[in-house]
C-alpha cells in the first residue's frame, strides 16, 4: 500500500485526492493546505477516514513519513516544495508546469536524481488514449510529422490572482500551454530550435473582473494583471518540422465551436491527423478518407476529470512499485517549459528566439 500526501488542496490537489483515493493500492495519509477555506473541498469519500491536514509541508514531513507526495501548489512554489519533499526521501508527482524557470527545473531534476527519487510531471495528455494513439500513428514508418498546430481557444483562468501574475506563473504560455508544447515535442520527436511569437492583452488587463465558468469562487476584480490573454506561437524543430499554437483566453463563457481544442498534424507523406475536443481522432489522406478511430475515452480518466488523469495516477503507482522512470519525467517537463519560456521572451522582445540563447543564459528567462 503506497502512502501518499497531497500538498496544495485547491482545484487540482482535491482532484488528485479523489482520484488516488479511488485506487486500491494507495492511501492518502496527509494533506497540506494553509488556507482553511479551501478545506471545504475535502468532501472526498476517504476510504480510511479523513487524513490530517497540515499548514505547511515541513511539519507534515516531520510528523508523517509518506512514501510519495503529490504537489499541486501554485507554479512559483513548485521548486521549494519539491525540494522539501525530495530531501525527506519521498518520490514526487509534481503538477505541470515543472516550474517557472529553467534553473528551477534543472534544480528539481538534479535533486530527484541525487536523492534517487522518482519525478513525474502532471502532463496528463501523455496518459490519454487519444494522444497516445496519435503519437503511435505519428511514429509509423513513412509518415513523419512535419507540420502541427494547436488551437487552444478557451475561457479565462479561475479568478485567483496568481494565475494572472507573470512572476507567479512564468506567463500564460508556461502555465497553460506547456501541455500543448509537450504534444508538439512528443509527436514531432525532434529538438525545438527556434521560437517566434506575438501576443498581448486584449481583454484581461489590470482591474478586470474575472468570472471563470468553472471556478466556484465569486467573480472578482484582479488588481494587477501582467500576463497575456492571446498569442500566436511558431516553433521550428531540428528535423525541419514546424508547429504553431493559437491561444485565446477570453471566450465567454467557454469554447462553443464544434472543434473545441484542436490538435492537428500533417506528415511528409501528406497524411493528416486531427484531434477535436479531447474526444475524437481522425486520420486520413494518401488515398483514404478521413476516418475517426474508435477509442476508449473512459478508461484513462474513469470519470475523474481530464482525459488521462486516472491513468497518470495508476502509472505513477506502477513506477513506485517497479522503480521505473515515469513517461512524463522531469526532462519532458523541462522541454515543454523551454518552448513556453522562449515564446514568452519572443513576445516581450518582439524577435525570434534561438533556443541556444537559453543554454548560454538560462537565468535570462
Ligand atoms: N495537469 C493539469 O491539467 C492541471 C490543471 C489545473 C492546474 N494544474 C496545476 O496544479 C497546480 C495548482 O493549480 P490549482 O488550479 O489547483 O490552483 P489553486 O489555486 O486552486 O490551488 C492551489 C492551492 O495550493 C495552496 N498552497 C499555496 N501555497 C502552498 C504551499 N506552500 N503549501 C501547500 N499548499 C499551498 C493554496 O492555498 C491553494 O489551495 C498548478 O501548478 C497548476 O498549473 C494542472
Amino acid at each position: 500500500m503506497h502512502r501518499l500526501a497531497i500538498i496544495g488542496f485547491g482545484d487540482m490537489g482535491s482532484a488528485h485526492a479523489a482520484g488516488f483515493n479511488a485506487l486500491p493500492s494507495c492511501e492518502i495519509v496527509a494533506t497540506v493546505e494553509p488556507d482553511a477555506a479551501r478545506l471545504a473541498y475535502r468532501d472526498v469519500p476517504w476510504k480510511n477516514g479523513a487524513p490530517p491536514n497540515f499548514a505547511d509541508t515541513a511539519s507534515m514531513l516531520r510528523a508523517i513519513k509518506p512514501d510519495a507526495c503529490v504537489v499541486a501548489v501554485p507554479d512559483l512554489q513548485h521548486r521549494a516544495v519539491s525540494e522539501l519533499v525530495l530531501d525527506a526521501g519521498c518520490d514526487l508527482f509534481l503538477e505541470k508546469p515543472i516550474t517557472t524557470t529553467l534553473p528551477d527545473a534543472d534544480a528539481i531534476i538534479a535533486r530527484a536524481r541525487e536523492r534517487g527519487r522518482l519525478l513525474q510531471i502532471g502532463l496528463v495528455y501523455r496518459y490519454s488514449n487519444l494522444y497516445r494513439r496519435m503519437a503511435e500513428r505519428a511514429a509509423e514508418p513513412g509518415h513523419p510529422v512535419r507540420l502541427m498546430w494547436c488551437k487552444e481557444l478557451r475561457q479565462c483562468f479561475p479568478q485567483r490572482p496568481w494565475f494572472y501574475s507573470q512572476h507567479a506563473t512564468g506567463g500564460t504560455l508556461v502555465e497553460k500551454d506547456c501541455h500543448h508544447f509537450d504534444l508538439f515535442n512528443w509527436m514531432i520527436a525532434s529538438r525545438p530550435v527556434r521560437v517566434f511569437a506575438t501576443g498581448g492583452q486584449h481583454v484581461w488587463k489590470s482591474g478586470a473582473v474575472i468570472d471563470c465558468n468553472y471556478c466556484p469562487d465569486e467573480p472578482r476584480a484582479i488588481e494587477e494583471i501582467d500576463t497575456i490573454d492571446h498569442a500566436l506561437v511558431t516553433i521550428d524543430y531540428e528535423n525541419g518540422a514546424r508547429a504553431c499554437l493559437i491561444l485565446c483566453m477570453y471566450l465567454r463563457p467557454e469554447n462553443v465551436m464544434p472543434e473545441g481544442l484542436e490538435v492537428g498534424a500533417i506528415a511528409l507523406s501528406g497524411r493528416q491527423m486531427i484531434a477535436y475536443r479531447d474526444e475524437r481522432l481522425g486520420v486520413g489522406g494518401v488515398g483514404d478518407p478521413l476516418a475517426f478511430e474508435r477509442l476508449d475515452m473512459w478508461a484513462d480518466n474513469q470519470g475523474f476529470g481530464h482525459i488521462g488523469c486516472q491513468q497518470q495516477r495508476i502509472e505513477f503507482l506502477e513506477c513506485l512499485e517497479q522503480r521505473r522512470e515515469p513517461f512524463a519525467n522531469g526532462e519532458v517537463g523541462r522541454d515543454s517549459l523551454l518552448v513556453a519560456l522562449a515564446a514568452e521572451r519572443s513576445i516581450r522582445e518582439e524577435r525570434p528566439i534561438d533556443l541556444k540563447e537559453f543554454a548560454a543564459c538560462p537565468t535570462c528567462a
